[in-house]
């Protein structure tokens, strides 16, 4: 072996042993990447379909509110400042659906921003809740002259873009506020105290009638059976896993 062959032989060997080592770091690198990677993969997986599915639902209300927006299906039209087409969480596990946008709601095109929703707010609070977590929408997407009853042709016109938005938010548990809500979406034309304070479905979703927040305000000592009902929801919000 000359000399030449040595350095070689020991180029060889050298850059042997530095590739093992190179290798091996490399593949503790790759590993410690995998590792890291397949938690961020795990977790991007699932933030991606919430996402999504937010995304989606979220998509799909702004949608039925962009309609609502520009429809002119009955003479409320004329009137509005604006539409109220519902605020809230679009992945709600609990929905709110009241009767119609009173003057303050028709200024703020959100629902229950007057004297109800603070009521509204001090319920929730009651079961734990607040607004973030829900969707709150009414019959009636734009405000009756002097907070008036809504008319049948007016629901009726009305109706479908709510049962589209239950149809997007797929809820565990739907609130009925008051009468006109409870009747809308039962289908039935019994009292708001004969439905109240027990579960009915809607499309297979437990739905709970209680008194409009108004006619709390109206007549206080009917607090408690709203509150009693409230607390049903939590029940059974809790029952449904959430
Ligand atoms: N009453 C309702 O029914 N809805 C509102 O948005 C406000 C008051």
């Amino acid at each position: 072996m000359t000399l030449i062959d040595a350095v070689y032989l020991l180029i060889f060997f050298h850059g042997m042993i530095m590739r093992r080592d190179f290798i091996h770091k490399i593949k503790s690198y790759l590993s410690f990447l995998k590792e890291s990677d397949f938690i961020f993969l795990e977790k991007s997986t699932e933030t991606s379909e919430t996402g999504r599915k937010q995304e989606s639902n979220s998509g799909d209300l702004r949608q039925i509110a962009d309609e609502i927006a520009c429809c002119a299906k009955c003479r409320l039209s004329q009137g509005r400042t604006q539409t109220v087409p519902g605020d809230g969480n679009p992945e709600a596990n609990l929905v709110f659906v009241g009767e119609a946008p009173g003057y303050y709601e028709d200024r703020q095109g959100v629902p229950f921003v007057g004297a109800a929703g603070k009521l509204l707010d001090k319920l929730l609070s009651r079961i734990g809740m607040d607004r973030s977590q829900v969707f709150i929408c009414n019959v009636i997407k734009c405000r009756p002259p002097d907070n008036r009853d809504p008319f049948p042709d007016e629901i009726e016109a009305c109706e479908p873009y709510l049962l589209r938005q239950l149809e997007v938010l797929k809820p565990h548990v739907i609130c009925a506020l008051g009468r006109h809500a409870a009747q809308t979406l039962l289908k039935t034309d019994k009292g708001i105290n004969a439905l109240r304070g027990k579960f009915h479905l809607y499309h297979d979703i437990p739905l709970l009638p209680t008194l409009h927040p108004a006619a709390v305000l109206r007549s206080p000592g009917q607090l408690r059976d709203v509150e009693h009902d409230f607390d049903l929801i939590s029940g059974k919000l809790k029952e449904l896993g959430g």
